[in-house]
């Protein structure tokens, strides 16, 4: 990337415009976060509702103090273990957090992302950068600058090309701020991974989830249906529906023998792999006009935690989209 892209990326955030940006989980909607106009526009852009709270992006631990009352031991641990990286702390918010971007809460989710684009720009930049995924409010994550494209969104005045995210779903997301760590989100920093730096378990956050949209029933969701079973019942389910006529897509790592209609679509049996590519999977089969996906949940170990949560998710009743 040349640094005249990452100069008018800049300028743009001065500016009180929107930049998408790559960073190693999904691509960013970024706007100046202690601009309350510029922030505003991200949520018009996206279509989000604006009591929705924004992570703040900066290129630093010692950036993200700034944004924070109070940087707790557990906050050092994590920040130490997985700064820069796809880990997302929600702690008591300091004055420079505004209401537009915390949602008018009283904490402020922080997080340094890994990739060097992200980074150089955040440096430049010098301030917070409030950004969403790329994407329309409910719709699948970009991570590729393409992806970011296809969603159209209006008022982008930069998208900085990274090329593929490296993990492919968001980051985790640690609730810090009321004693006990909660998981929030699982993403791309492992559970266990967690637990094992705070030397305690990390239990999932308030039920429901209404401090973070992403918890929302149907979310990170493709046109397509997706119809989620056990992994022994892949074929059968899969035959019901293309018997009925409709198009079918099978996600499955092992073969399948299928009837005709129903397709196999070859998957990464590591979780980890999986994730990278879940997201330009999904796009990829509603640009082939599948009408349905099945699919069965991966072992909670590692990132399949985090990719069933997202299939979870996709496969939600959508009345609330
Ligand atoms: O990987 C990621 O986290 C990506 C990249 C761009 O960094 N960002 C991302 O942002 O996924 P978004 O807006 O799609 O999801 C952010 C989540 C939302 O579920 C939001 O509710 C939650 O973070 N969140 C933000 N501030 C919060 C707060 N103060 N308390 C609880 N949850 C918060
Ligand atoms: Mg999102």
């Amino acid at each position: 990337m040349a640094s005249k892209d990452i100069a008018a990326a800049v300028e743009a955030l001065r500016a009180g415009g929107l930049v998408a940006l790559p960073t190693e989980t999904v691509y960013g909607l970024g706007a100046d976060a202690q601009s309350e106009l510029a922030v505003r526009r991200i949520f018009a852009a996206k279509g989000r509702p604006s009591t929705h709270p924004l992570i703040v992006h900066v290129a630093s631990a010692e950036a993200a103090r700034a944004w924070v009352r109070d940087f707790p031991q557990a906050a050092q641990a994590l920040a130490g273990a997985f700064w820069p990286g796809p880990l997302t702390l929600v702690l008591p918010r300091s004055p420079l957090a505004s209401d537009a971007v915390t949602g008018a809460q009283d904490t402020v989710a922080v997080r340094v992302p890994n990739h060097p684009l992200a980074l150089e720009l955040l440096r430049a930049f010098g301030g917070g950068v409030a950004a969403p995924s790329a994407n329309r409010f409910g719709r699948v994550s970009p991570t590729t600058a393409e992806h970011v494209r296809q969603e159209g969104l209006e008022g982008v005045a930069v998208v900085l090309d990274g090329g593929p995210c490296a993990v492919g779903v968001e980051s985790t997301i640690v609730d810090l701020s009321t004693g006990a760590p909660r998981l929030l989100r699982p993403g791309g920093v492992s559970k266990e991974a967690l637990e094992r730096v705070l030397g305690q378990p990390v239990p999932p956050g308030p039920l429901g989830g209404v401090r973070a949209p992403g918890m929302l029933e149907s979310h990170y969701a493709p046109r397509a249906g997706l119809l989620l079973v056990a992994p022994e019942a892949l074929a059968g389910a899969a035959a019901a529906r293309a018997a009925s006529g409709q198009k079918v897509a099978v996600l499955s790592a092992a073969p399948l023998s299928l009837p005709e209609g129903a397709e196999r679509v070859e998957i990464p049996a590591a979780p980890e792999a999986f994730a990278k590519e879940l997201y330009a999977t999904l796009r990829a089969l509603d640009a082939r006009g599948f009408e349905v996906v099945v699919a069965a949940l991966p072992d909670e170990a590692g990132l399949g935690l985090a990719v069933r949560d997202r299939l979870t998710r996709a496969a939600g009743p959508r009345s609330n989209r």
